[in-house]
């Protein structure tokens, strides 16, 4: 048994890969999360309490951070200001969380010669016309647009250079846009359905040509767990599933698996700066690790994640107001 530290573990992708860990293996989990408006509790209420440890506290908190790195076998870390869109209004905490939160667990792991594997983006390659036949792959030059993304770069950046001059044991995995049941009502598909139970029409950015390449949660963290197992120490992993669909089409498919006119949503204000397509190109993981989705059908994932928006209302209602009230002030 490993004692396993997950930053991040209330938001989520970092709930939905404890939960996996519980199922798949016979490690401990201990979550560090900061509960912003991100991070919900509840996500893992029901999980049994002699398996996860749950610590409320920041990344960028170097002693705290010290202390509990030093009490576990391995590091995965998630936790980080997530949303394009508010790193456009404010990016000073994506400064703060997404590069020195990594740098503390860096140097922590670097004291206490831990296991240290890195979450990122495909964001950090930039975007990709819609016509290129070239997808991203681990040699891809690094080009962010965002300053969510460029946060994301620079920590990428950060672990290679601690593999490189003090040897970190590190991975590193870069992964598409992911769905699945607990992602905040803030996101493209969340949004849209939740807005769909409320009566109010899907929202898209400017014509909803833009692409984005989605993977099914459960999948992105069987990659993540594979890695960990057997990734080799210093390499980048891309994780895709071959899911490209520009954001129009997965809106018609909300609105169609809702029983819904297709056509019944409002183009909105496009995001300044909006990339335009992320392809993942996940050959290396697929030979290297063996790993393949189980989710293959995009229809199919989204009718179940519809169908969890809908039985879990008491999860999502508390943050929908406060989410919109946003958007509308951006003009969104
Ligand atoms: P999320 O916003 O749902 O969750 C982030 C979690 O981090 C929340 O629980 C939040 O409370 C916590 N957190 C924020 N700041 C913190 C801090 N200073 N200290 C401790 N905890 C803090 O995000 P997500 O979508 O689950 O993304 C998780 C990771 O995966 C991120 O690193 C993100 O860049 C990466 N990623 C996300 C996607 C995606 O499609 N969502 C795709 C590829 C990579
Ligand atoms: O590619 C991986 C990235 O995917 C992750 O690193 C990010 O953490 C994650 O948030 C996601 O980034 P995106 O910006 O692609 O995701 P978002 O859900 O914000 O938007 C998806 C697409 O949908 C994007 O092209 C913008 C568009 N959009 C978004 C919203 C919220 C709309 O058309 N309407 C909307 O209401």
């Amino acid at each position: 048994m490993a004692k396993m530290l997950c930053t991040g573990g209330a938001g989520f992708i970092g709930s939905n890969f404890v939960r996996l860990v519980l199922e798949t293996t016979d490690d401990h989990v201990t979550v560090l999360d900061a509960l912003t408006y991100a991070g919900h509790r509840e996500s893992l209420s029901d999980l049994d309490p002699k398996r996860v440890t749950f610590v409320h506290g920041s990344v960028t908190d170097a002693d705290l951070v010290d202390e509990l790195v030093g009490d576990h076998d391995v590091v995965v870390h998630f936790a980080a200001e997530s949303h394009n869109d508010n790193s456009l209004n404010d990016p000073s905490p994506f400064i703060r969380t997404n590069i020195v939160g990594t740098f503390e667990l860096l140097e922590a792991v670097r004291r206490h010669g831990r296991r240290y594997h890195h979450i990122s983006t495909d964001e950090v390659y930039g975007d990709l016309e819609l016509d290129d036949p070239q997808r991203f792959t681990e040699t891809t030059p690094y080009n962010p647009s965002s300053p969510y993304s460029a946060s994301k770069a620079s920590s990428d950046l950060l672990v290679r250079a601690w593999v490189r001059s003090f040897g970190v044991q590190a991975t590193l995995s870069n992964c598409s846009n992911n769905y699945g049941p607990r992602q905040h009502v803030e996101k493209f598909i969340p949004r849209q359905i939740t807005n769909l139970i409320d009566g109010i029409h899907p929202r898209l950015y400017g014509a909803g040509l833009n692409v984005r390449d989605w993977i099914h949660v459960d999948d992105h963290n069987r990659a993540v767990l594979r890695i960990i197992e057997a990734g080799r120490i210093g390499e980048t992993y891309l994780i895709g599933a071959d899911g490209e669909m520009d954001n129009k089409s997965v809106i018609e498919l909300i609105l169609e698996l809702m029983g819904e006119d297709r056509s019944a949503y409002d183009h909105v204000a496009d995001r300044p700066g909006h990339d335009l397509r992320y392809a993942i190109d996940a050959a290396m993981l697929r030979r290297e690790l063996g790993w393949e989705p189980h989710f293959k059908d995009f229809r199919s994932g989204l009718a179940a994640t519809i169908d969890w928006y809908r039985a879990n209302e008491s999860w999502w209602r508390p943050m929908k107001e406060a989410t919109e009230a946003k958007y509308a002030a951006a003009g969104h």
